[in-house]
């Protein structure tokens, strides 16, 4: 991993330990994503309510506010409960297109006990944004974001 990226994990492990509330947690979490990495166009996260993911916290254009199991990058990941990345959106069938700048995408389920709490969902205008570096910086974003959720106590 870039040594850049070890200094984001840092600054956004200090960001989280002083959030005051779950909402304040995932939308600063969207936005640090957004801000610290460039060349992106969405960054943010869908909540998985028992039956369908909900639009949550995001920094970028206006988004499908729900998306049902299996549909979609994020439905996908919901379902396998596996990272998801794809360098051209445009060649699977299987994307829901919000914002039509998109080009390529990550996904990356947030699993507490064997269940989906939701994804944080990245978007980027450029093919094949998204290398292996950044897949792991944004695994291990998730992996320290997951220790300030509080899963005893759905958002939504
Ligand atoms: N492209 C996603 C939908 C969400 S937007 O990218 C914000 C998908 O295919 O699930």
């Amino acid at each position: 991993m870039k040594m850049n990226y070890e200094i984001l994990l840092q600054s956004a492990n200090e960001l989280f330990k002083t959030e005051p509330t779950q909402l304040s947690l995932l939308s600063n979490a969207s936005a640090f994503i957004y801000e610290n990495i460039p060349n992106l166009n969405w960054s943010g996260f869908y909540l998985f309510d028992g039956h369908q993911l909900t639009l949550g916290p995001f920094q970028g254009k206006v988004a499908c506010n729900v998306i049902a199991p299996g549909k979609g990058v994020c439905g996908t990941a919901l379902i396998t409960k596996k990272v998801q990345v794809v360098d051209d959106v445009n060649a699977i069938d299987n994307h829901i297109a919000c914002d039509g700048n998109s080009q390529s995408e990550v996904v990356i389920p947030i699993i507490h006990n064997h269940e989906v709490y939701g994804v944080l969902d990245v978007d980027a205008p450029i093919i094949a944004r998204f290398d292996q570096a950044l897949v792991s910086f944004l695994r291990e974003y998730v992996a320290i974001l997951s220790k300030y959720i509080d899963f005893s106590r759905k958002l939504i």
